[in-house]
């Protein structure tokens, strides 16, 4: 082990410096917004242990249960042995075989002509919007949409507008404003990660077709979720052809970690020569990494069960909360948020609820709207129905004990 020596104290602007950083988090402690690490000591999967304890586990992004199958860890145990550890070089110097399979099966799954992986889905929205969107061109975003691709907004030069959460006059509003902009680029998550809401694409592509605008969906929670075959949004409203530029993630329902772009040939080359986030970053996908990827997109194919049975305990769940008269929201997806209102509330239900061994997370103002603070629930292909009435009865007795329901 390299041995530890303390640094001499800090500077007088560096200890004033730090001061300011201490009110902050002081700020952050006293609004219950100061976040403590969590720490799994298990494989991912529907039971965890974290923080030492045992858990059912609602947070996990881990759809169909891939993050911990053993077809996909092989995969990437032999891509690691053949392969090694890291890349040692940017994609653009040094890209593997892998990637480019990786990066052809994701455009097949898309339907579209080619694909583009970056490091993270978050890292997808700043490497697609930092170049697809110029000084002449105008974006009309969701004001719900998630953070990456409000990060990726402020990288462009382009005229920024954003409308209500799914507010379709407001989005046509937006599209009479901007008829002067060379593109206009209308920008949606597909799934909206904290009310587990659809966006209203067909609507959105309808309006993009009347004003000639391109649509650019993030399907970040869609991919290996929506769609009859597990393709996404745009399989589930039946639009394809009428989507410009996917975003995906593949840290999500296909358990690894990395985002894409999938779209038509000139969008992909012209990323690959231009973006900054995926040329200047030797941090791209491990081959074991794309390895395991490209067997989760086989597993997708080949067990289409999981899809089924995502869907059956995210139909049970969100019933059985309703049947407790729990409000879930706008909820039409496997996210099911269980709105209580106030902060404090949803904090005691998040906490209350771990204490009855359910893994949940709490969220509140400025995450979701004041008064809509709640605990999000994610369940997954892998939880059991035993695992669901477990947690419908854990609700039940603390929602009475709270005087939530
Ligand atoms: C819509 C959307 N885009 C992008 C991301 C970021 O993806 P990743 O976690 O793979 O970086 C998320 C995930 O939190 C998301 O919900």
């Amino acid at each position: 082990m390299v041995e530890s020596t303390m640094q001499p104290p800090a500077s007088p602007a560096f200890a004033q410096f730090k001061s300011r950083l201490r009110d902050d988090l002081e700020t952050l402690k006293r609004e219950e917004r100061f976040y403590t690490p969590n720490l799994l000591s298990s494989a991912q999967g529907p039971r965890i242990t974290m923080n030492g304890r045992s858990y059912i586990n609602l947070c996990a992004n881990n759809y169909l249960g891939f993050a911990q199958d053993p077809i996909i860890i092989a995969a990437a145990h032999e891509a690691l042995d053949k392969y090694g550890f890291g890349l040692g070089a940017g994609r653009v110097v040094c890209s593997m075989t892998l990637h480019q399979q990786l990066e052809e099966r994701l455009a097949a799954y898309k339907g579209r002509e080619a694909a583009l992986v970056c490091q993270t889905g978050y890292d997808t929205n700043l490497a697609a919007l930092s170049v697809l969107a110029g000084e002449e061109d105008a974006i009309i975003s969701d004001a719900m949409n998630h953070a990456s691709i409000i990060d990726g907004c402020r990288l462009t030069h382009a005229k920024r507008h954003t409308y209500p959460h799914a507010d379709l006059d407001a989005l046509e509003a937006c599209l009479r404003e901007t008829q002067d902009a060379r593109s206009r680029i209308i920008i949606t998550d597909g799934v909206f990660s904290m009310d587990g809401d659809l966006a209203p694409l067909p609507e959105i592509a309808t309006l993009a077709d009347r004003y000639a605008a391109l649509v650019y969906v993030d399907d970040a929670h869609g991919d290996g979720v929506l769609g009859r075959t597990g393709r996404g949004i745009v399989e589930h409203f039946s639009l394809e052809g009428r989507i410009a530029f996917e975003i995906g993630t593949l840290s999500k329902a296909l358990g690894g970690v990395g985002g894409f772009v999938a779209s038509d040939q000139e969008v992909i080359q012209t990323l690959y020569q231009r973006s900054r986030p995926f040329m200047f970053s030797t941090g791209h996908l491990p081959p074991m990494v794309a390895a395991g990827l490209i067997a989760a997109l086989d597993l997708l194919q080949a067990q289409p069960e999981r899809l089924t049975r995502l869907w059956a305990n995210a139909g049970a769940l969100r019933e059985g909360f309703q049947r407790l008269g729990f409000n879930t929201g706008a909820s039409a997806t496997p996210i099911i948020p269980v709105i209580v209102g106030e902060a404090a509330q949803a904090m005691a239900l998040g906490r209350e609820l771990r204490n009855e061994g359910v893994y949940v997370q709490a969220f509140a103002f400025p995450v979701v709207p004041k008064g809509a603070a709640r605990v999000r629930c994610i369940v997954s292909a892998a939880h059991s129905q035993a695992d669901i009435e477990e947690v419908l009865q854990a609700f039940a007795t603390v929602g009475r004990k709270l005087r939530l329901i």
